[in-house]
């Protein structure tokens, strides 16, 4: 039963007020604070935990929307942080340069998913979160087909069921209608190919199975559009606001051999997966043959 008069639940109630007076909250049906859902306020972080304003401890078990792999104020990183701020806190990148961005780069260049026989991944652009590093990927794999007089290749490849972020461009090579039915009107018309989830297979025959009839299918599409799409775009190995729904690796090698074949440029998302999250280092790395690279390679999260 809840103690109205214990002193840390009426802060906790206090802030619930304050901030629905004040606040959106993302993906969020506001109707449903605060009687269904009541917030949680939170005091601080430790670790994989939360300590709320109310004093109670909650697991993290989503890491904070995926993104605290290191757990909550962790000593090191706050220290790094602080460190870097007394020292230089931001300057534009345009016409500036300075070491914490070059060496990220080259340290992240250094890890990238390469394949024998392909030049290995060569720049890094740094955009501001998920969805950003979408777009901007979605608009170099347009530009340098512009940039070669190919203009006729204005198009998108998505899978069924994926996501891919909030803004414009990148909700539209998102298939989550919770997400994307509202601003339908608005969004450019990407072709969405199948998913090869492999929900419900009995075993990894029958996963594989569905790979390569996904993949088959996609082949069709890619015929269907000769020399019109510029880039797919796919989260590999795993769909994770589709929910959470896994494919099987064979997959991601069909998938670089048909971009290669029909000369379209493949986009891996995985700001979702990266970073060790679903095993090796890229989920990319896991795809039959020693791994597939990308062309692009999307990263947020860590
Ligand atoms: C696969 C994938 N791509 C892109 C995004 C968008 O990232 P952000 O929320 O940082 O814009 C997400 C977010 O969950 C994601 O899961």
């Amino acid at each position: 039963m809840k103690d109205v008069h214990d002193p840390m639940i009426a802060a906790a109630d206090d802030w619930r007020a304050r901030d629905l007076a004040v606040l959106w909250h993302p993906c969020t049906q506001m109707r449903e604070h605060p009687q269904a859902l009541p917030l949680f306020p939170v005091a601080r972080g430790e670790g994989a935990w939360l300590v709320g304003m109310d004093g109670r401890r909650v697991l993290d078990g989503i890491s904070s929307w995926w993104t605290n792999l290191h757990g909550h104020a962790e000593p090191r990183i706050a220290d790094a942080i602080a460190r870097q701020a007394h020292t230089l806190e931001q300057v534009i990148l345009a016409g500036f340069s300075h070491a914490p961005a070059v060496e990220l780069a080259e340290r992240l260049l250094a890890l990238a998913p390469r394949e024998a026989g392909r030049a290995p991944l060569a720049r890094v652009f740094y955009a501001d979160n998920g969805s950003s590093g979408v777009e901007v990927a979605l608009k170099m794999a347009f530009h340098w087909f512009h940039n070669r007089g190919e203009h006729r290749r204005t198009r998108f490849i998505a899978l069924t069921g994926s996501y891919h972020g909030e803004t414009l461009g990148a909700l539209a090579v998102g298939d989550i209608p919770l997400y994307r039915r509202v601003y339908a009107p608005l969004l450019l018309e990407a072709l969405f190919a199948p998913s090869p989830d492999a929900f419900g297979a009995r075993d990894a025959a029958a996963a594989e199975a569905r790979a390569h009839a996904a993949a088959d299918a996609l082949a069709a599409l890619l015929e269907a559009h000769p020399g019109e799409v510029c880039a797919l775009i796919l989260e590999p190995l795993l769909q994770c606001a589709g929910g959470m729904r896994m494919h099987h690796p064979a997959y991601l090698r069909r998938v670089r051999d048909l971009c290669d074949t029909h000369g379209v440029l493949l986009i891996a998302d995985e700001i979702a997966v990266g970073f060790g999250r679903t095993g090796t280092l890229f989920a990319c790395e896991q795809a039959p043959g020693g791994g597939i690279q990308p062309d692009l390679l999307c990263l947020s999260r860590a």
